[in-house]
Parts: structure tokens; C-alpha cells; sequence
């Protein structure tokens, strides 16, 4: 009989989606298992996309996604980050921040090939390099006192001959993690004196509340690489812009690789919705207000959970700078999966289980605080209940 490639077969399954697909035939669940609110697109967001469709953008567009959309991110990196882009080069529009990682991945791995990739990480970079036929290496954030940090020394020991990228998320999902500036520095400096394509995902970037400013974004590792520098960012309007139903992301990339990326993207879906890359435009342009009021709603209730787990037994759990998502560690914990499924079965309590994030990530879980305030602290409180 016709067999499935290996390489398809050995893709493990998202463990989160597991634990979902477990959770969503049940009623009365508190969902905290996803990274999203379950607050609904704006409603300024929804009104550019059906004035789009009303106004022709129903037919396909260029590969690369709309000229306007790419000027829209040209500008709003200069005007967030200081950072010069050329909107006909360097940007390709992607359906969704998954695409641009894996159409990004695409053009750099041959099969056999190495990626690292710093985790505890959400699954998809290391499953989409498997995907290559190439191998992902992993390697753990140590949490030091009250900060994750990066191994530099294991990651020195993890190149080999055949390493070709390394993937690192800032802010990070699961951890909350924020690159610093010295962390940020000392990986391009890695990547360069290892010829490797250093992946940085970005998506969480305007989820941070550390900054100088309110609603300041974490600054991008495009701000210290050149333009001619092995380096690519991964963005996407899901998070910021409440859009994840959307699926509309973007790569940022030296020209040759969006070039490239740019050409695969015909092969994989050709394009973003047209209307949806509308939408995107009026997000990027009238999207700061309501920005703002959500990062307030975060902050609170990250503050709320946090105070929540100082409360509850056995728990540890650094204060996150950025995305929305705590990692807390419960003592003695070994079979993550089996605590959130005990969990959501005793409870209707659905968190994600640490072991789906890989090396470092079994004996915690995770907890996306995004939804309204009403039903985290419920959950928090169930939590509680359950742990003691
Ligand atoms: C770290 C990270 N990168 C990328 C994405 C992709 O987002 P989307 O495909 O919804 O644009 C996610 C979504 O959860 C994420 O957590």
C-alpha cells in the first residue's frame, strides 16, 4: 500500500492541540489553552476588511502581498522601531506568522541539515524544520534567579558542520521572556561567526511592559543587523491586533531570501487574502489606541495571575516582560499533559502542558492570560482550589 513519507510521518502532533481538541467537546471550559483573547477583532479592523471586499480587493494579489500593505510596514518600522526597510524588497506578506516561519525555514534548510532552536518554544519552528527533512537541536532557556537567560556556552557546544539557522522568539511564548540588548548583540554575533541565519520571531513584539513608554515595542533585532546580515523576523497581526482568525503575518528578510520567499509563496498559497491585507493597513495606521487599552487589560491581568500563583503551593514562576502567557513550574510535576487533562477534566480549567514547548518544558504549564478578566481570575481561583 501507497505509504505517508517518513519524513511527514515523524512530524510529532502539537500537544497543545491535543489537550484543545480534548477540551473543545466539552462544555464550560475556561480556555486559556490558546494563544488569544476571547475578546473579538476591533471593530475598526472588521469594517476595513468588508469596505476592501465592497471595493474589488476580492481577486488575488502579488506574491509578495499589496505595494500599499508593504509601504504600511515600511513606515510603521520606521516609526516604532527607527528602522529604514524597502517595502519592495524586503517584505513579503504571508498568510499568517506560521507561513512566514515556514516559508522563512523553507529557504534556508536542505534535508539533513541542523536548526537551533531556544527553547522552551511554541512547537511550530521545531516541527516546520523537521518538515525540511532537517533535524531541529534545542536548546534550554536556564532560568537563572528570577530571569531566563541564553545558554551561549550550549549553543557553542550544539554547531556542528551542518547547523545552518538558529530560531529564538523575543518576547518569547511560553516564557515571557525579553531579549536583552547584550542577548540580542551576543546572538547576531554567534550567527555571524557561525555563518548561520539567525530566525528571530517577533510576533509578541508590542505585548511588553518593561519599556521605557507605555505601548513602547520591544526593539528588533533589525535595529543592531544591517541589511545585508543573515537575518530574518517573523511578524504577524494576530496578537497585537486580535486578528488570529485572519491569518496575516509578514517576513522581513535580506533581499535575497524574500526574494525567494516571495517566488515559494506561489507554491504554498500563492498570497494573503486581498481584503484581509486591507484590514491590515487601517490596523497598522488606527491601531494604537485600542493597542493601548489592551496592554492596560494585560497588565492587570498578568499582575492578578501572578499574585494568584505566589498563593498556590509548590509554585514557581518568574515575572514576564513581555507577550501574554505565564510558564509557572510546579514542584515535582513530571507528566504535564496529564496534569492539564486532570486539571481541565476536575476543573473545565484549560491551560497548555509545559512538555509542549520541548527541551525545558516538561514540569510547567502554561497559562495565556489574554481573555477577560472575569475568566482568568475564576480560573485562577479553580486553580488553586485543585493544586491544594
Ligand atoms: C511565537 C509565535 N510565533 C508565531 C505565531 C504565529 O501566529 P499566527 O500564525 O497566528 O500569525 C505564534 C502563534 O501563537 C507564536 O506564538
Amino acid at each position: 500500500m501507497p505509504r505517508i513519507a517518513a519524513s511527514v510521518e515523524n512530524v510529532p502532533h502539537s500537544r497543545i492541540r491535543e489537550l484543545a481538541e480534548i477540551a473543545m467537546g466539552m462544555e464550560g471550559v475556561l480556555r486559556l489553552y490558546f494563544g488569544e483573547s476571547n475578546l473579538p477583532t476591533p471593530d475598526y479592523i472588521k469594517q476595513a476588511a468588508q469596505k476592501a471586499m465592497a471595493d474589488g480587493y476580492t481577486f488575488y494579489t502579488e506574491n509578495a502581498g499589496l505595494p500599499s500593505l508593504r509601504r504600511a510596514i515600511a513606515d510603521y518600522y520606521r516609526r516604532m522601531q527607527g528602522v529604514e526597510l524597502d517595502p519592495a524588497r524586503e517584505i513579503v506578506i504571508t498568510a499568517s506568522g506560521v507561513q512566514a516561519l515556514n516559508v522563512g525555514i523553507r529557504c534556508v534548510l536542505d534535508p539533513g541539515d541542523e536548526a537551533l532552536v531556544l527553547t522552551p518554544a511554541w512547537p511550530n519552528g521545531s516541527s516546520i524544520a523537521m518538515m525540511a527533512n532537517a533535524t531541529a537541536i534545542q536548546v534550554p532557556h536556564p532560568l537563572c534567579g528570577e530571569r531566563y537567560r541564553v545558554d551561549f556556552e550550549a549553543l557553542e557546544n550544539a554547531v556542528t558542520p551542518r547547523t545552518r539557522m538558529l530560531l529564538y522568539t523575543s518576547p518569547s511564548n511560553p516564557l515571557g521572556w525579553v531579549a536583552t540588548l547584550e542577548e540580542q548583540k551576543a546572538l547576531l554575533d554567534f550567527a555571524r561567526r557561525h555563518n548561520l541565519w539567525l530566525v528571530a520571531d517577533e510576533v509578541y513584539d508590542r505585548l511588553y511592559y518593561s519599556g521605557e513608554r507605555p505601548g513602547e515595542a520591544v526593539p528588533s533585532i533589525l535595529k543592531l543587523a544591517t541589511r545585508e546580515d543573515a537575518v530574518m523576523v517573523v511578524h504577524s497581526f494576530s496578537k497585537s491586533y486580535c486578528m488570529t482568525g485572519w491569518r496575516l503575518g509578514y517576513l522581513i528578510a535580506r533581499r535575497d531570501l524574500a526574494a525567494k520567499a516571495t517566488q515559494l509563496n506561489e507554491f504554498i498559497v500563492s498570497h494573503a487574502p486581498s481584503f484581509t491585507q486591507k484590514a491590515g493597513e487601517t490596523a497598522l495606521a488606527d491601531g494604537e489606541p485600542e493597542l493601548a487599552a489592551m496592554l492596560g487589560r494585560l497588565k492587570d491581568n498578568r499582575d492578578l495571575c501572578l499574585d494568584a500563583l505566589a498563593g498556590m503551593p509548590g509554585i514557581t514562576v518568574p515575572k514576564p516582560d513581555g507577550a501574554f502567557y505565564l510558564f509557572p513550574r510546579i514542584e515535582g510535576l513530571t507528566d504535564s499533559f496529564r496534569f492539564c487533562k486532570r486539571l481541565l477534566e476536575e476543573t473545565r480549567v484549560g491551560l497548555a502542558p509545559g512538555v509542549a514547548f520541548g527541551k525545558g518544558g516538561e514540569g510547567s504549564v502554561r497559562i495565556c492570560y489574554a481573555a477577560e478578566r472575569s475568566i482568568v481570575e475564576e480560573a485562577m481561583k479553580r486553580m488553586r482550589k485543585f493544586l491544594s
